[in-house]
């Protein structure tokens, strides 16, 4: 059976676009979309962030939440047989969840959220505060760094795609995302500090790359929160170019507020602005999961190495 393919989504600045990136991804590629040659495709999302953003994003509440990911990490360092599906939200759920917040954030409207907002191939396994202590914890341990990639293995033939949201550190729980990772992708915001904590970080890439994960490739660089007409948004994404020429993505995602907002109404702006809507947030999005399953697909149709 085919094996999922995993993106670990990274920037040790926090505030860059990492997790708005994973959710409209996570909703895009899964739903899949004829017209940008986007198949359907099983896709988990992983939350390795004790902040638990992503669970948020989709309404969910996380004071309800079973087990989570610190439950699993523990299981991974007491030895124990790994099954990581009590763990998911499935997308059935999840749909649940983001229906209960549509309906809070319109009180008023009886009809009831439309019927484009749920996920059909979507699930999560959602983190929260409790992982927090976790790297203290690995940090003594043996094979430290592959855990997450040991948690993760019952999943992999169950999803066609995995998709990790990290911490803004790079602490050990990055460094497990980049070890169970085939892709590392790197949202960074058009600012003007952007490009100086990219050569920590893709030192931090090389070092995976040599002692733990040496088929760990850079997909691309995705460049967030454009703010259109700055001055400064041209010349990040110039210097960007500069620096990293053919590994920035086609497509630039604008600053807009209801990317921002889409969250209260239980799901990222991808699924709550639908693309036939031509909303400019969202059809970035769309257009943003289009350049990165062009490249996943490149890469597939056998060009290895
Ligand atoms: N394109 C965008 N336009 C406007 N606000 C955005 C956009 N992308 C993200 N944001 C907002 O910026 C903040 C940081 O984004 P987030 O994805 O949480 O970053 P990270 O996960 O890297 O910390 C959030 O409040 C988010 O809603
Ligand atoms: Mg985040």
């Amino acid at each position: 059976m085919a094996r999922a393919t995993v993106i670990s989504v990274v920037n040790h600045k926090g505030g860059c676009g990492k997790t708005t990136t994973v959710t409209n991804l996570g909703v895009s590629l899964s739903m899949g979309d004829g017209d940008r040659g986007i198949p359907p495709r099983r896709v988990l999302i992983v939350d390795l962030d004790p902040r638990g953003n992503v669970a948020t994003t989709f309404g969910v509440e996380k004071n309800s939440l079973g087990q989570t990911m610190n439950s699993l990490f523990q299981k991974v360092i007491d030895g124990s047989k790994i099954d990581s599906s009590p763990f998911i939200i499935s997308p059935d759920n999840l749909t649940l969840w983001m229906k209960r917040a549509w309906k809070k954030q319109n009180p008023t409207k009886s009809k009831g959220p439309p019927k484009h907002h749920k996920v059909d191939r979507l699930s999560l396994l959602p983190a929260d505060l409790d992982l927090s202590g976790i790297e203290i914890e690995l940090a003594m341990k043996i094979g430290r760094e592959h855990r997450l990639k040991i948690a993760l293995e019952s999943a992999m033939d169950q999803f066609d795609l995995i998709i990790i949201d990290t911490p803004a550190s790079l602490g050990l729980l990055t460094i497990n995302a980049l070890t169970a990772a085939d892709w590392l992708l790197i949202p960074i915001q058009a600012e003007f500090y952007a490009l100086e904590s990219m050569g920590q970080l893709l030192d931090t890439l090389r070092r995976v790359q040599s002692a733990v994960n040496p088929s760990l490739r850079l997909l691309g660089i995705a460049l967030t929160m454009v703010q259109s007409g700055s001055n400064l948004g041209r010349e990040v994404a110039d210097s960007a170019a500069r620096h990293f020429g053919g590994r920035i993505l086609r497509t630039a995602i604008p600053r807009s507020i209801s990317v921002a907002e889409a969250p209260l109404y239980g799901a990222p702006v991808s699924l709550t602005q639908s693309a036939i809507k031509r909303h400019p947030g969202s059809l970035a999005y769309w257009d943003l999961a289009g350049d990165v399953n062009e490249r996943l697909r490149m890469i597939s149709g056998g060009h290895h190495g």
